[in-house]
């Protein structure tokens, strides 16, 4: 039965567990020496067996993508940890980086063997202060153990990692917007393909990975790709962490094993729903994934698969609980803000498309809405979902579509009232 696992935070609560002695005092660093001496090929062999699924949002398996890597063009890969977090409800990659930095770098290091890749990048939220400031420091720490640099762990093998923080936009999260960021030009996502792993950073291979994702390779090489995948469910192998937030008890991050009752989860680990709250609506992934209402959620499992069988998506892992008194034309409204904000402005119907949504929205809540404005929005969405770069415009709409499709009375009600008041006035 799955449950409550801790692979990824069991020490983060542990005194000095963000300092490079207080890490080693817990068996850090041991994956990376045992991987040194394993051919690269073997160490994304082990990962392929771990069933390991990008933890970023889309889930895609890691090693299969670190298998697309070319080895042979003569130009250096580069791996980039994904650190941006932006996705509303998801703060988990935060903890970890303030909490165990050096879990994450000796995850960098494992990757950065598998694919002899001599620099690698973590790209940090503008926001993110304090765990960008962790993660240097760890970073620093590692150079002058000689554990970083020329030679690491006194192999023949040089690595450098270069921590950068971003200055705070949502579009640096997707890989490529990432890499021309990073690349000193604007965070605007590129066509695919060329995919990164072909043509990435400096037009060279490039490996972007999920902080959670790089994560989790530590214990997967300590403890084998095989006894990782006993771990969750048959597709979706392993733990994930889960960033709680809304209406329950105890809001925070959870690690779990995939495959564990959605109501349960929400019942044992969130401590159930405040008292006086009746739940509403769950948003499992992130802002960008659709909402559940709570009559769906019977015999839902958190992993990808179950998940997608019920009408949404795993995501992030950002997991909104949102309860009776959330009025759900002011949550697409809010989303709605935060994604016409947050375009990079680079595809028309995404820069222009978005304002437009927000501005209806807006419209129905201020009580001038009409009944068509429905129609309207989905009109405009139509035009939005996949004719952009990147899937930025799909992830605006998905919020607005599917809180108008699981409660229409929030929306239709509102304009109803609207046009009863104005009919009363006129
Ligand atoms: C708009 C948008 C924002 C994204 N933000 C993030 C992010 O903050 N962190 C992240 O790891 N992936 C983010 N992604 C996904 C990345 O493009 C990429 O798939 C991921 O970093 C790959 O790592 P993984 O395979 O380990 O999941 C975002 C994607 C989109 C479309």
């Amino acid at each position: 039965m799955a449950k409550h696992r801790t692979i990824l935070l069991k020490n983060i609560h542990e005194e000095g567990q963000h300092t490079l002695s207080g890490y080693e005092s817990r068996g850090g660093y041991q994956a990376i020496r045992k991987v040194l001496d394993m051919d690269p090929l073997e160490v994304v062999e082990e990962v392929k067996k771990s069933g390991l699924r990008g933890r970023g949002g889309a889930g895609f398996p890691t090693g299969l993508k670190w298998s697309f890597v070319p080895r042979d063009t003569g130009k250096p890969v580069y791996i980039i940890m994904n650190s941006d977090e932006s996705e509303p409800g998801t703060f988990k990659d935060r903890v970890l980086l303030e909490r165990d930095p050096h879990l994450c770098i000796e995850g960098i290091m494992i990757a950065a063997w598998a694919l002899q890749s001599h620099v690698c990048f973590n790209y940090v939220r503008g926001e993110y202060a304090f765990p960008f400031e962790r993660f240097h420091k760890a970073v620093s720490e590692c150079y002058e153990k000689g554990y970083l640099g020329k030679g690491i762990f006194g192999s023949s093998f040089d690595l450098d990692i270069i921590p950068h923080r971003g200055a705070g936009a949502y579009i640096c999260g997707e890989e490529t917007g990432l890499i021309e960021s990073l690349s000193g030009n604007k965070g605007q996502p590129r066509l695919k393909p060329p995919y990164p792993a072909v043509v990435g950073l400096y037009g060279c291979p490039t490996v972007v990975n999920n902080t959670e994702s790089l994560a989790s390779l530590p214990w997967i090489l300590n403890n084998g790709g095989e006894a990782y995948a006993e771990i969750g469910t048959e597709k979706s192998t392993g733990t994930k962490l889960f960033s709680v937030s809304g209406h329950v008890k105890k809001p925070g991050v959870y690690e779990i094993e995939l495959g564990y009752p959605l109501l349960e989860f929400l019942e044992d680990e969130c401590g159930g729903m405040l008292d006086g709250s009746r739940l509403k609506a769950i948003i499992p992934g992130g802002s960008s994934v659709p909402a559940l209402r709570a009559d769906e959620l019977d015999g839902v499992n958190l992993d990808y698969e179950s998940l997608q069988a019920a009408g949404t998506l795993l995501g992030s892992g950002g997991f909104m609980v949102l309860d009776h008194t959330v009025d759900m034309l002011d949550a697409a409204l809010n989303f709605a803000h935060f994604y016409s904000h947050e375009s990079c402005g680079q595809c028309t119907p995404c820069r222009e498309g978005g304002h437009w949504i927000e501005k209806i929205l807006q419209r129905i809540a201020s009580g001038n809405g009409r009944t068509e404005d429905i129609d309207l929005i989905k009109d405009l969405s139509s035009q939005i979902g996949g004719h952009t770069i990147c899937p930025f415009g799909d992830a605006l709409i998905t919020p607005v579509l599917s809180y108008i499709e699981k409660f229409p009375d929030d929306f239709y009600g509102k304009i109803k009232a609207s046009e009863r008041y104005l009919n009363v006035v006129n």
